[in-house]
């Protein structure tokens, strides 16, 4: 195995290829992901942006190349390698994806009664430690249905954060949110990064949103990434298909080309 500086990438893609029958998805496609950054996956509908997500979390497996996490290639794993592997990653899906039938408490218990062998006394007082981290403190009783729909991403994070994840996966965090929320949510995104120092990986529609929180915007098109590089880089690199796509989100390249209207400054 190639050796390479751990404390920097923390993910390696190289050269992934991954088709479904006669569609291509990922062609050949490469991605460094710095470790404790937030990095921002934007692309049309349809562009694979949740198919390249799985094959880092080792849940697909891709027809060629090379994912290195950590430093260690899951593609060449055994099935038991890569579950530890995947221990490291916390996700937080879409629609945050809670057990119904389950109170907030159990549902952020999950993943620590499925995973560890902890006591309850250890992990009813991991659970109580992220509701207050997150504001829900209280909350541990209620039913999912109870809570707001920005509540419930909320408990969706926590249990994603429960495990002490290295990484951390968000698949359209803000997609069907109202704006206030949406900017919560980015808040609640880049908080947990600075605090954890965890690596974060968000796919995101919204262009505003990845332009403030973003260390790091990588654009896949055609099953390749276009560009890689900091929000100022990406807004003022002259790639067609990246200036098209930012535009057509209703991001003016202007405002976010200057570096006091929005990027962060330290990208
Ligand atoms: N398991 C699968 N079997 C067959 N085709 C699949 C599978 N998973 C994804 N695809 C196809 O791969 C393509 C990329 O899908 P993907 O879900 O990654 O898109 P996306 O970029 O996440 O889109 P969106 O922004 O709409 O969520 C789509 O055409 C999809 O239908
Ligand atoms: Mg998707």
């Amino acid at each position: 195995m190639e050796t390479q500086d751990p404390s920097d990438v923390a993910i390696s893609i190289r050269g992934v290829s991954k088709r479904f029958g006669a569609l291509e998805v990922l062609r050949g496609l490469d991605l460094e992901v710095p470790r404790g950054q937030v990095t921002t996956i934007i692309g049309g509908s349809g562009s694979g942006k949740s198919v390249l997500v799985k094959h880092i979390m080792g849940l697909l497996h891709p027809d060629q190349g090379a994912i290195l996490v950590d430093g260690e290639d899951i593609v060449q794993m055994s099935e038991r390698e890569r579950t530890r592997v995947r221990a490291k990653f916390g996700m937080l899906f879409q629609h945050a994806a809670l057990f119904d039938s389950m109170t907030v408490a159990d549902n952020i218990a999950f993943p620590l009664r499925e995973h560890t062998r902890l006591s309850r006394g250890e992990i009813d007082r991991r659970v109580e430690d992220k509701l207050d981290l997150l504001g829900l403190a209280g909350t541990g009783r209620k039913w999912p249905a109870e809570l707001s729909g920005g509540m419930r991403k909320r408990v969706g994070l926590a249990r994603a954060l429960v495990t002490s994840p290295s990484f951390l996966i968000y698949d359209e965090p803000t997609t069907g949110l109202d704006p206030v929320l949406a900017k919560q949510v980015d808040e609640m995104i880049g908080e947990t990064q600075e605090r954890f120092g965890v690596t974060s990986i968000v796919i995101s529609h919204d262009m505003a949103s990845t332009f403030r929180l973003a260390h790091r915007i990588a654009m896949l098109w055609q099953g390749r990434i276009v560009i890689a590089a900091d929000p100022q880089t990406v807004a003022s690199s002259g790639v067609p298909q990246v200036d098209e796509f930012i535009r057509a989100s209703g991001v003016r390249l202007e405002s976010v080309r200057r570096p006091d209207a929005g990027a962060r400054a330290d990208a």
